[in-house]
């Protein structure tokens, strides 16, 4: 159930209206709701109660400290993808023993620290990374636990640039080079092999293509024990899709129950690496009408939030909802949502039929948690959106809105000038 409602006309966050959120911390606004975050990691615990498992929430989607802190408190561990994401998953007290890292690119820095943090796996991708992250281990005298993220080349029917999984695609070792990886990874006195990994892509909207991949893996497990590999670890990648407009992804349970029937009887803890199905619909970017245009085509809702905010619809022509937080509406009308910035990629909704808004409207943009806050970026020198979480009547400022000062940190003039 959605824990962003309506009550008396208003949209709520749980018990906190957003109109009185936008009046006291300003906009655009991020909203967090810190039950809806609780919800899904607990129905993903559950899902998966029939095998040892860890949720390595995927941070990229929300690193959000309090979020994290909330998910820590739980025993939720962090699936990551830089050294930054290292220090903020320790930051807000996840064990390090249950965060596993991904990534194509990782640093000998960042490989350092995250030996020095005593990771639970290294998601390894390439033979070359490998051996830079045998050699790291030599020279802090340790040994990395390690699985190969495999490319199992199964087509995940999502966006193209978050299609991971086929075969044309920068991530994991190819399917026929597995062995070989792994035969490699042996003979290295600094690595231990623990597991088996994949990530096909992200926003699956269907089962099927979650069940070919971890049918894949359940095969790489058997051929690798006959092998002599000791592997613990499956680790099946991210997590569910969301429904942004009429998307019906599975329930939990049933991805759930899908997984455990493979891998039941096994002896392996299953690794979830889920992101936005618990992120996406905890949170919404509140932003207010700036003014309206109209031209022979359609009204531009000019808006206080744009592209830098919110990137997906410009990156990825991606649906969110709106919602009107309070008033009435008006006629509906054609309309694109845009923002300040000097771009004519710059909106946050193309061509939506919706009742007319008027300057000083105050909107929400649905299912904004995931892969929102954490794509913004401060162009057009604008500096970052403040962030609210709620946990039933209770509202916190969780992180400040950003300043003129942040945006030029660490800037200076050349000595010359
Ligand atoms: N694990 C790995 C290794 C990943 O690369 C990702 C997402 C996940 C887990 C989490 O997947 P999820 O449960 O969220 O589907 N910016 C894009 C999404 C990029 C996803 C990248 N990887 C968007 O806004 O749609």
């Amino acid at each position: 159930m959605s824990c962003f409602t309506r009550k008396d006309g208003t949209l709520y966050c749980e018990d906190v209206s957003l109109a009185d959120l936008a009046q006291q911390y300003g906009t655009p606004l991020y909203v967090y709701s810190e039950t809806a975050f609780v919800d899904v990691y607990r129905a993903y615990d559950d899902a998966l109660k029939g095998l040892p498992h860890h949720i390595c929430f995927a941070m990229k989607s929300n690193s959000c400290h309090a979020v994290l802190k909330s998910l820590a408190a739980l025993g939720c561990g962090a699936d990551i993808v830089s050294g930054g994401e290292l220090f903020r998953a320790t930051k807000a007290g996840i064990r390090a023993d249950r965060i596993v890292y991904s990534g194509v690119g990782k640093t000998e820095k960042e490989m350092a620290e995250a030996l020095q943090a005593g990771i639970l796996m290294f998601n390894v991708e390439s033979f070359s990374e490998l051996a830079t992250l045998n050699d790291v281990a030599k020279r802090m005298g340790t040994k990395a636990k390690i699985s190969f993220r495999i490319n199992p080349n199964v087509d995940p029917k999502t966006h193209p640039y978050i299609a991971t999984g086929l075969k044309n695609s920068k991530f994991g070792i190819p399917w026929d080079h597995v062995m070989e990886g792994y035969r490699r990874a042996a003979t290295m006195a600094h690595i231990e092999v623990v597991g088996v990994d994949c990530h096909i892509g992200s926003q699956l909207t269907q089962l099927a293509p979650f069940v070919e991949a971890a049918g894949k893996l359940k095969d790489l497990v058997v051929a690798l024990r006959a092998d002599g590999f000791q592997i613990r670890y499956v680790d099946v990648g991210g997590g569910l899709g969301i429904t942004y407009s009429v998307e019906k992804p599975p329930a939990v349970a049933e991805y759930g129950t899908a997984l455990c029937d493979i891998f039941s009887g096994m002896d392996v803890t299953l690794i979830a690496e889920p992101g936005r199905s618990m992120s996406g619909s905890a949170g919404v970017l509140l932003t207010q009408v700036l003014y309206t245009k109209k031209t022979d085509a359609k009204r531009f809702v000019i808006v206080d939030a744009a592209m830098n905010d919110l990137a997906r619809p410009s990156l990825y022509g991606s649906f969110h909802g709106i919602e009107l937080v309070s008033g009435e509406p008006g006629e509906d009308e054609l309309i694109d949502v845009v923002g300040p910035i000097c771009e004519s990629g710059d909106f946050l909704a193309k061509d939506r039929v919706y009742p007319r808004l008027r300057a000083g409207d105050l909107i929400a943009m649905m299912s904004a948690g995931a892969y929102g806050s954490t794509m913004s970026s401060m162009y057009n020198s604008r500096p970052l959106v403040a962030e609210v979480l709620v946990s039933g009547d209770r509202a916190a400022l969780v992180r400040s809105r950003g300043t003129c000062d942040d945006l030029m940190r660490g800037e200076s003039a050349a000595p010359w000038q």
